[in-house]
């Protein structure tokens, strides 16, 4: 018997790719070596690597493979494009404007700013679809605004945002643009050409490449300042010996994307809107969050009114999922994107985020609505929006 759950869960990680698995094995055992060494071993390390940033390069439409810095994660690389780019450009003006769902990353680094370098930081809000309206971000800007930082695609509630519009009004204004595209590189939507951005963020876990790799696409020209200092790896943006599986495997996971060895997301949208279809008709009252057209593919959000989110969890160990988001999951205080959008804090407590992804068969998506269907009736037998 299969002990697994249903993994409804891909906004939070993904599987591993096993061709990534495959591509990272050697980079362990026999092919070590310090990409920084300038002998046989450590060549080939840094023949790796340069193979690696380019197809890293590809998926996101970067002109020179230059423009690509490894980093941790996305965590890392939103710090790095927002404390560096801000600090580079400090001369310029200490203002950053950014937007009330970001992720605990880019909110971070903002306060970082703020707390340790007099900046101010500016947020706008969005509609009841979490959707930032261009216009807004222009009103926002000052003569003392250096950086703007508007997510790609919401880890809550799927949202894309019009970044191009954006991006269009800060090089008129010659202020840096930065997007986490964390939630949107996996399914192949970031063209940085045409998306127009300066720095955009990406994570290897979150498109089935391995956890603790990502990268920082830095547009030529743009200045940022090294948040890690030390052996001037990552032509000095980001020091320390770079993990060279990580980065084989997040690099073979851009390559399936870009060559479409993945199942496409048409693929994986049909199966959300078999879910949301499902979920929509057996529980009454319940309402989907985030844009009904421009959101992710494999997003669901959903408040299930009278119900704990954590509380049908608890009851269906056999679906993986996640109150709001994983990381607001476990705190207690309702999501800063469900209240951003206008949901009450209960609204927010019961909501449930499902999130589909390429291993997801339409046997889980029938099993997880039976099971989702079955607890929200046993919690929420005679729910007031049943009269
Ligand atoms: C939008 C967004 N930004 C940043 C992160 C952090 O990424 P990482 O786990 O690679 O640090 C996540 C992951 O939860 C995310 O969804």
């Amino acid at each position: 018997m299969n002990t697994r759950p249903i993994y409804l869960d891909h906004q939070a990680t993904t599987p591993l790719d096993e061709r990534a698995l495959e591509a990272m094995l050697p980079f362990f055992t026999s092919e070590y070596g310090n990409p920084s060494s300038p002998h046989v071993c450590g060549r080939g390390a840094a023949r790796a690597i340069r193979t690696a940033r380019r197809h890293v390069a590809d998926l996101v439409g970067a002109m020179h493979e230059r423009e690509i810095v490894f980093t941790s994660g996305a965590t890392e690389a939103d710090h790095l494009a927002i404390v560096g780019a801000a600090l580079a450009v400090r001369s310029n003006g200490g203002n950053i404007v950014t937007t009330v769902i970001e992720h605990k990353a880019v909110l971070a680094a903002c306060r970082r700013l703020v707390d340790h370098h007099g900046y101010t930081v500016t947020r706008v809000g969005v509609d009841r679809y979490g959707q930032v309206d261009p216009h807004d971000v222009a009103a926002a800007l000052t003569p003392d605004t250096v950086l703007v930082s508007v997510m790609h695609a919401n880890n809550e509630i799927g949202t894309l945002q019009p970044l191009a519009d954006i991006a269009e009004i800060t090089r008129q204004r010659g202020i840096i643009m930065h997007t986490d595209a964390a939630q949107s590189a996996g399914y192949g939507l970031l063209d940085v050409a045409e998306a127009g951005v300066d720095l955009a963020s990406l994570s290897a876990h979150k498109l089935c490449g391995p956890m603790g790799i990502g990268a920082l696409y830095i547009r030529d020209g743009t200045r940022v300042m090294a948040q890690q200092t030390g052996g001037g790896q990552e032509r000095g943006l980001r020091a320390g010996t770079p993990n060279v599986p990580a980065i084989v495997g997040f690099a073979t996971a851009a390559q399936l994307i870009t060559i479409d060895a993945v199942p496409p997301p048409t693929r994986i949208r049909a199966l959300r809107d078999r879910l949301q279809g499902r979920l929509l008709a057996t529980i009454p009252g319940a309402t989907v969050n985030g844009h009904p057209h421009r959101r992710l593919p494999g997003n669901l959000s959903l408040t299930l009114p009278g119900i704990e989110a954590a509380d049908l969890l608890d009851r269906i160990p056999g679906v993986a999922a996640s109150a709001g988001s994983a990381c607001n999951s476990g705190s207690g205080e309702p999501s800063h994107v469900l209240t951003a959008i206008g949901l009450t804090r209960d609204q927010a407590r019961a909501t449930l985020r499902l999130s589909i992804g390429r291993s997801t068969t339409r046997t889980d998506i029938d099993e997880a609505a039976d099971l989702i269907t079955r607890a929200a009736h046993t919690l929420a037998p005679t729910p007031p929006y049943a009269a």
